[in-house]
């Protein structure tokens, strides 16, 4: 049987040898994903957050024992209406897709899509992250802002490719859920000051703590570099310092932690205010 363009339903892929494995497995790198504009992520769950949140799935890749009924063959039903591709794939593809040795059953191509800088700050709790590395925590705080009703993350300077299967994954399928916009350090102040956007900067020299703060919206929360901490012009350019304090010996808190605790006070702030 041809691998490739089987007529009906779906393509058969059974060889990892197939160029289109090739093609899918090198969206594991960010500059394969930039020339693209695509990016994976795995699993069920995953692929119908990106379809209740308007994502276009371009191609869904699942074992050919699951796709004929269940959850997933509805979901690929789904994706086939919208005008994406279904491909039907051995255990070894999934494997070598998936860089895992228990692979999900399924595996969704989306095509990325970003909200503008100048949304940043426009309504709303933002949470902004000053050159972030760690894509295990950017999908963590992205689970945390959607959580918390976040409006959306501005991701400042250079960070790690929110894209990656790292962070899509961490992300819980809250990568789907969150707006993300990507902005270097101008584009980030004048966006918060044309939005009248407060920043409220987090800093271990601070000396406000953040339970006093006043986060009534519009608001940023801005988060520093996991080893350097927020650059001196973001820091001078907050219209507050908050400090989370600290008991015992460490040095600080995990940043994915810092974001959790404040952004839980801003939205334990704001549930007073609605008087929920
Ligand atoms: C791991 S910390 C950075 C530590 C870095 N060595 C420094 O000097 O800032 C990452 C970020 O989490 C936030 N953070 C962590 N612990 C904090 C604390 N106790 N108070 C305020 N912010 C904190 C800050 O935004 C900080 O930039």
């Amino acid at each position: 049987m041809s691998e490739r363009g089987t007529p009906g339903a779906f393509h058969r892929v059974d060889s990892p040898a197939n160029p289109i494995v090739k093609e899918l497995r090198a969206l594991s790198m960010k500059k394969e994903r930039d020339r693209t504009g695509r990016f994976l992520g795995e699993g069920l769950k995953l692929v119908r957050d990106a379809l209740l949140a308007g994502f276009v799935v371009e191609d869904l890749i699942a074992s050919a024992d699951s796709l004929s009924e269940g959850p997933v063959g509805e979901t690929a039903a789904e994706v086939k209406a919208r005008g994406g591709r279904i491909l039907a794939v051995s255990h070894k593809v999934l494997e070598k897709l998936s860089h895992r040795e228990n692979p999900q059953t399924v595996i969704g191509v989306f095509r990325k899509r970003l909200a503008k800088p100048e949304e940043i700050g426009g309504g709303g709790f933002w949470i902004g992250l000053d050159r972030i590395r760690d894509p295990g925590n950017l999908g963590t705080i992205l689970r945390t802002a959607d959580a918390v009703g976040a409006a959306g993350i501005a991701l400042v300077g250079e960070c790690c490719d929110p894209f990656s299967l790292e962070a899509v994954r961490a992300s819980m399928g809250s990568f789907f859920h969150v707006p993300l916009a990507l902005a270097d350090e101008t584009a980030f102040l004048a966006a918060a000051r044309a939005n009248g956007a407060r920043i409220l900067g987090t800093h271990l020299s601070a000396t406000q703590d953040f339970r006093g703060a006043d986060y009534s919206a519009p608001v940023i929360l801005l988060m520093g570099n996991e080893r350097q901490g927020l650059t001196e012009s973001l820091a001078r350019a907050c219209d507050e310092l908050l400090l989370i304090p600290m008991r015992g010996k460490a040095d600080s808190l995990n940043l994915a932690i810092a974001t959790g605790l404040v952004s839980y006070e801003a939205y334990r702030r704001s549930a007073v205010a609605d008087g929920k």
